[in-house]
């Protein structure tokens, strides 16, 4: 979800203004996303690195979000949507870790689409508490150095139930990841598109899937491999929207 500061500053507003034009676009993109199947939506909302910006706009996006669970857990809860969270959400205040606790449990019977929002999270620090628990897990004889592999990583990391990652979204024309989901995005498809979040409307969502159709995913395998047999699991559905701190 980039580009909600330089949206407001071309048009001479403070970078804040762009974030509240942000949250309104999260309602419109979520509703888009939930017609179209997509298992689970995650949206980066705010990185472990987005704690150096300005005190004056960690608060105002703080506040947003609060503003955005209080707004749309009703609407949330018509469409099925379950919430939940990846990141280190003890790191926010207090009021925005009761709010959340209290819109997760309300929705948590929901069996729709889920909303994963990403908060203070970063991919790097993710897979190094993987690292630590496997590690402690070795330490202490449940596991032997034999039993990691790739599927017990993947495990241990907080993505764990979801299902495999389609398709990164990044808006705003900056071609970068910004420590989003690294271990996830190992054959996902991503889109990067210059249009800022503020202006990113359900048709350009819809587009970025087209786009994602479009693609032949072969997995390593080759072209040919695929059109004579097929390759499992290439057509699920998790699509990942990156909002990052733009001095990554
Ligand atoms: C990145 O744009 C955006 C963010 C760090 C915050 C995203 C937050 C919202 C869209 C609203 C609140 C979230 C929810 C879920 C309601 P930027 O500030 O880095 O833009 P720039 O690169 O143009 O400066």
């Amino acid at each position: 979800m980039d580009g909600n500061g330089r949206w407001a500053t071309e048009r001479g507003h403070l970078r804040v203004y762009g974030h509240r034009k942000g949250a309104e676009r999260v309602r419109e993109i979520v509703e888009v996303a939930a017609e179209a199947g997509v298992k689970a939506l995650t949206l980066f909302a705010f990185s472990e690195e987005n704690w150096a910006r300005p005190n004056f706009e960690v608060k105002a996006l703080m506040k947003l979000l609060n503003t955005y669970l209080i707004k749309e857990k009703d609407r949330l809860m018509e469409m099925g949507v379950c919430l939940e969270t990846i990141g280190d959400t003890k790191q926010l205040p207090k009021s925005n870790q009761k709010i959340l606790r209290e819109v997760i449990r309300d929705l948590s019977g929901n069996t729709g689409m889920k909303l994963v929002l990403a908060l203070s999270y970063g991919a790097q620090s993710e897979i190094t508490d993987a690292c630590r628990n496997i590690a402690a897990s070795v330490k202490d004889g449940y596991i032997s150095l034999e039993d990691i592999d790739n599927n017990m990583f993947s495990a241990h990391l907080q993505t764990s139930k979801y299902p495999p990652l389609d398709l990164l979204i990044r808006t705003s024309g900056e071609c970068r990841v910004s420590n989003f989901l690294l271990w996830q995005l190992a054959y996902a498809e991503i889109v990067f598109t210059p249009v800022y979040w503020p202006d990113f409307r359900s048709d350009q969502f819809t587009e970025a899937v087209i786009e994602y159709q479009s693609r032949q995913r072969r997995f390593g395998k080759t072209g040919e491999q695929l059109t004579s047999g097929g390759v499992e699991g290439s057509y699920s559905s998790e699509v990942a929207v990156e909002s990052t701190n733009s001095l990554a």
